[in-house]
C-alpha cells in the first residue's frame, strides 16, 4: 500500500445492500472507488450493530484494492488479530474506545495492517501529537458515529486544518467520515483531507443491477474535492 495525498473516494458499504456485499464492493470498484470502507459496529460503543470479522473475510475476495475497516467497537484489542486475519489493509480504532490507544495502535501494526486513529466530533487533536509515529491515518468523524445518512458537522473543518499542519510531511492520511457529498467534499479537501468516505452519497440512485449512478456519484464527489484540493 503506497502513500500519496491524491483524493481517494472510499464508499461505505453501510449504505449498500447487506444481502449482496460482494457484488456491491465489486460494483463500486468498477465504478471508480479507490478504497472500500467497512463499518463495524457493536451496539455498545455505538448504538447500532453491523457485522464482524467473518463478514469482512467473506467480502475480502470481492475487493481488489484497499479494504478500510473502521472499528466502532469497545473493547478493540481482543479483535484486532481477527480483522487483520480477515484481510483488512487499514484498521481504524477510536481514541474514545478505551484508555490504552497506544497499545491498540501497536497491536494493529503488529498484526500487519496500517493503523488508523478515529476521532469523534467532540474530541480534540492534542493526543494525536503523541501518536504521530504510530499511525498511518487519522479519521475525522464529521458525524457522530453509528449511522449513515447524517448531516455533516461543519465545526470539524478547522480540526482537519490543524491536523494537516501537525502532520506536515509525515506519510499519514487524513480521512473524513460522515456526510460527505459533492457540497461538503471541497470543504475538507481544501483543509487537507485526502480520503473521503461516503455512504449514502455514493450508493443513492444505483444498485448492483444498475451501477452507473455509483460511477456518477463517485465522479461528482471526486471532481468537487479535486477542484478545491
Ligand atoms: C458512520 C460511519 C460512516 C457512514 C457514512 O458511523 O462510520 O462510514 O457510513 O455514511 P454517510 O456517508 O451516509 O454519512
Ligand atoms: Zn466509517
Amino acid at each position: 500500500m503506497s502513500f500519496d495525498r491524491s483524493i481517494k473516494i472510499a464508499p461505505s458499504i453501510l449504505a449498500s445492500d447487506f444481502a449482496n456485499f460482494g457484488a456491491e464492493c465489486a460494483a463500486v470498484e468498477a465504478q471508480g472507488a479507490d478504497w472500500v470502507h467497512v463499518d463495524v459496529m457493536d451496539g455498545h460503543f455505538v448504538p447500532n450493530i453491523t457485522f464482524g470479522p467473518e463478514t469482512c473475510k467473506a467480502i475480502r475476495p470481492h475487493i481488489k484494492g484497499i479494504m478500510d475497516v473502521h472499528l466502532m467497537i469497545a473493547p478493540v484489542d481482543p479483535y484486532i488479530e481477527a480483522f487483520a486475519g480477515a484481510g483488512a489493509d487499514v484498521i481504524t480504532a477510536h481514541l474514545e474506545a478505551g484508555p490504552h490507544i497506544h497499545r491498540t495502535l501497536q497491536a494493529i501494526r503488529g498484526a500487519g495492517a496500517k493503523a488508523g486513529l478515529a476521532l469523534n466530533p467532540g474530541t480534540g487533536i492534542d493526543a494525536v501529537a503523541h501518536l504521530l509515529d504510530m499511525i498511518d491515518l487519522v479519521c475525522v468523524m464529521t458525524v457522530t458515529p453509528g449511522f449513515g445518512g447524517q448531516k455533516f458537522i461543519h465545526s470539524q473543518i478547522e480540526k482537519v486544518t490543524a491536523l494537516r499542519q501537525m502532520i506536515g510531511e509525515r506519510p499519514i492520511h487524513i480521512e473524513i467520515d460522515g456526510g460527505v457529498t459533492p457540497e461538503t467534499a471541497p470543504l475538507v479537501s481544501a483543509a487537507g483531507a485526502d480520503v473521503l468516505v461516503a455512504g449514502s452519497a455514493v450508493f443513492k440512485g444505483g444498485s448492483v443491477q444498475n451501477p452507473a449512478p455509483y460511477g456518477d456519484n463517485i465522479a461528482n464527489i471526486r471532481a468537487a474535492a479535486e477542484a478545491a484540493a
